[in-house]
């Protein structure tokens, strides 16, 4: 229902957001890599740092992977002990998370799904995480109600995200120098299907613009979740700009950071 009320007012044209989202990630699946270089394994140790550094050890905790896409954070937990499922709305994307999780040997649960209507029961996780979700989402507040509404009191949501799409001037431009150098080196053929997805749709996703730290915090404190915290993650952007081309390094300047939040003690 709500699906089609917000397909309509994409532009007064009949768009379904949700099945073009679907459809962009399950043509992205073939290609899509996690960071820069895949399932790197010094990447995925910068990652797994970050959160041993924020989760009392030992202690086997059930988490979910929201937007789970090819399992990257998913498998990342899975391996540190945790019982993971992951959900997302693409199949191509789960296809090839179920493919990983079979090469890594590890087992994880996945469900295909929306982050915004989870097929959970109320206070079944531990911890809700997600990265480079929120920006996607029609209805982030009503996303991050559901994610504390399958949370257990005192449970915790990691969000991860980027500012991609930053519209202040000097970020656009760098935006455009870069998505230039990079067709000239024929090094990004995905930024015209991207666009062709993506414009048509991005005033019905809230946070597309707007994804930003303290944007996310407010999302957090407004859904009743206590203990809100940003961490900027320098680590994983320095490892990230080592990887990338000159050309990149001096056109890309996004910043990645992790919003905490708890739900409160009953
Ligand atoms: C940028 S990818 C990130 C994938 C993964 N979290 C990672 O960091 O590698 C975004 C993912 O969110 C998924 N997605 C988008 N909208 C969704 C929704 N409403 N519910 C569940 N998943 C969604 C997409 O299918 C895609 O797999």
């Amino acid at each position: 229902m709500y699906t089609i009320i917000f397909s309509l007012l994409c532009g007064g044209v009949f768009i379904d957001c949700k099945e073009v989202i679907a459809n962009y990630w399950n043509f992205r699946s073939s290609t899509y890599a996690n960071g820069v270089n895949g399932f790197d394994e010094e990447e995925r140790t910068v990652w797994k740092q970050i959160f041993e550094k924020s989760l009392a050890p030992g202690k086997s905790l059930k988490v979910l992977d929201v937007g789970t896409g090819t399992g990257f954070l998913a498998l990342l937990f899975a391996e540190i002990g945790h019982e993971v499922t992951g959900i997302d709305l693409s199949e191509g994307m789960l296809e090839k998370a179920k493919h990983n999780a079979d090469n890594m040997g590890l087992k994880i649960d996945l469900f295909h799904g929306d982050a915004e209507n989870l097929p959970f029961e109320d206070c079944s996780f531990d911890l809700v995480v997600n990265k480079y979700l929120l920006w996607t989402l029609q209805e982030p507040a009503c996303a991050v109600r559901e994610w504390k509404r399958v949370l257990k009191p005192e449970g915790m949501i990691f969000s991860i995200d980027g500012n991609w799409f930053d519209p202040r001037p000097d970020r656009h431009i760098k935006r455009m120098l870069s998505e230039l150098a990079e067709r000239f080196a024929k090094k990004n053929q995905y930024n015209l299907i991207f666009k062709k997805s993506y414009d048509p749709i991005r005033n019905s996703l809230p946070l597309y613009e707007k994804i930003s730290p303290e944007n996310i915090s407010i999302l957090f404190s407004e859904t009743g979740l206590v203990n809100t915290a940003i961490n900027p993650l320098p680590g994983v952007q320095k490892f990230q700009r080592n990887r990338h081309s000159l050309s990149q390094r001096l056109l890309k300047n996004n910043s990645i950071f992790l919003i905490s939040g708890q739900k409160k003690q009953e």
